[in-house]
């Protein structure tokens, strides 16, 4: 996964049939016994990990059910990322490890999904023979009709983008859940345009999902058990839905209360913030519910103005900078932020690198997930500006920005230790059956002997010491 918005690792991954959580939907074709058997991986952001949810529905549908085993599989897609070459190059090799699966079982089809489905399209079929079916993010509808196309001897394509298409109305299979914790998409696409993302190309125009759907789906949630939900979008705070008669409007702020209020047993949280669009009255939002967590990704991108104008981001650095300082007047100093860090954007000089540094040190970010700068074609940067910084150079700023950003989430630990914080139990400690994980209000990993506490239960845990990557406590 190239970039993990929240770390995903300690979710429960077991398989499927070993922990039914309530709202698994078992294929009719399961009870006849004619399911044919579905493996999903998917690859990027939480919008792919979402989208392989909502997959996973359409085809229970037509008698598919997921598999952990992929040698056994009749149907192999792979849900795949485009955001930098890397991504994409994980894929290729992931295609050549299948294909020797694929040698053994000569009747598994093959697919890929997503942003690398469609920014390929057709030219994947001829670049990876093993590939039956390409499907980009707009298209998954189609599925059901692309596989009998591949069923009776063809290749099927389908990469068409959408205006309106939010799969609002399909209940997705929690694949990458615990029970516990869930996504939920509330928009899809994005129109920023930002100069060195292929985000715009690959997942189309952006839009927002119904609020009455998003609040349904929430509320079924919490109905089965479940205590978080994370609101997904590559730009949350511009979420915007009105009714067809016009009467109803709802923003960002508007919708995350609405989620909000369906109950104080329910935690939310929501990734990504825009800074140029979160507003003040996101905030008094956060502020007034006790039960949004308190943890913004605000990605920066860089800390110089000229940089931050040639990647457009339409903001500029005191911009940047007051949006952090109005989170800290409005939610307090414990309020989390992180950010994502370009190092060796074209033409940056070292200066402006030290910008980036010095961003790091005014905002204190809890975490930060930092790349070096990857040209991707089409992208208003590979057709107007030079790649011209030497990969060792990317490769030094970049441990830079990594170095300087650890020392800050080391101490954003260590000022939590003395002080009780509310965690909610995802599972297990990694290291130990006798301990339990979780994560307070801001996104901090929690972890402290089990007792007889058990997963989904809200703990007040005392904190006495930090690892600098998790806090250590016991229950009070
Ligand atoms: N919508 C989010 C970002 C989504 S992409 C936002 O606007 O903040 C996730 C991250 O990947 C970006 O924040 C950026 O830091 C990184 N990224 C995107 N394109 C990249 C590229 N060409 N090279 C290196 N990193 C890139
Ligand atoms: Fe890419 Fe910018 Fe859109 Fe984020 S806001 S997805 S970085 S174009
Ligand atoms: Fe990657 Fe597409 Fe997400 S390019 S980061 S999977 S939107």
């Amino acid at each position: 996964m190239s970039q993990p918005l929240i770390t995903l690792d300690f979710l429960d991954k077991a398989p499927v049939a070993d922990a039914l959580p309530a709202d698994v939907r078992v294929s009719a074709a399961t009870r006849t016994g004619r399911a044919r058997k579905l493996y999903i991986e998917s690859y990027g952001c939480q919008m792919n990990f979402s989208d392989s949810e909502i997959v996973s529905s359409i085809l229970a549908d037509e008698g598919f059910d997921t598999t952990e085993d992929l040698a056994g599989a009749d149907l192999v897609l792979l849900n795949t990322c485009s955001i930098r070459e890397k991504a994409e190059q994980t894929v290729r090799m992931r295609l050549k490890q299948i294909n020797s699966h694929k040698k053994r079982k000569p009747g598994m089809l093959v697919g890929v999904l997503g942003c690398m489905a469609e920014r390929l399209k057709s030219k994947f079929l001829e670049e990876e023979k093993i590939v039956d079916l390409v499907v980009g993010p707009d298209a998954y509808r189609d599925l059901p009709q692309l596989i009998s196309q591949v069923d009776g001897g063809q290749k099927a394509v389908n990469v068409l983008l959408s205006r309106e298409e939010t799969y609002a109305d399909i209940t997705p299979v929690r694949l990458n859940s615990n029970g516990i914790t869930a996504f939920i998409s509330i928009m899809r696409g994005c129109d920023n345009m930002c100069s060195f993302c292929v985000v715009p190309f690959t997942r189309g125009r952006e839009r927002s999902r119904d609020a009455h759907s998003i609040v349904q789906e929430a509320t079924d949630l919490v109905a089965a058990g479940y205590k978080e939900v994370t609101l997904l979008g590559q730009n949350v705070d511009s979420y915007k839905w009105a009714s067809e008669d016009g009467t109803e409007r709802v923003n960002f702020a508007q919708l995350l209360e609405r989620v909000a209020l369906i109950s104080p047993e329910l935690r939310v949280r929501f990734s990504t913030s825009h800074p140029k669009d979160i507003t003040d009255e996101v905030l008094h939002t956060m502020a007034r519910h006790e039960n949004i967590c308190k943890y913004i990704h605000l990605p920066a991108q860089s800390g110089n103005s000229r940089v931050l104008e040639l990647m457009n981001r339409t903001y500029d650095r005191p911009w940047y900078e007051e949006r952090v300082q109005a989170i800290r007047r409005i939610l307090g100093e414990d309020c989390a932020i992180s950010t994502d860090m370009i190092a060796g954007f074209c033409s940056e000089t070292e200066e402006e690198h030290q910008d980036s540094l010095s961003l790091i040190d005014f905002a204190q970010y809890d975490m930060g997930y930092n790349f070096f700068y990857s040209e991707r074609p089409g992208t208003l940067a590979a057709r107007k500006l030079e790649d011209d910084i030497p990969l060792e150079v990317k490769k030094r700023r970049l441990q830079e920005i990594i170095d300087r950003q650890q020392l800050h989430a080391r101490a954003r630990y260590a000022r939590m230790v003395g002080r009780v914080h509310q965690v909610l139990v995802e599972n297990f400690s990694k290291r130990s059956q006798e301990h339990l994980s979780g994560r307070n209000s801001q996104n901090q990993v929690v972890i402290f002997p089990k007792g007889n506490f058990q997963k989904g239960d809200y703990v007040n845990v005392f904190v006495t010491s930090t690892t600098g990557g998790a806090l250590l406590g016991e229950a009070i």
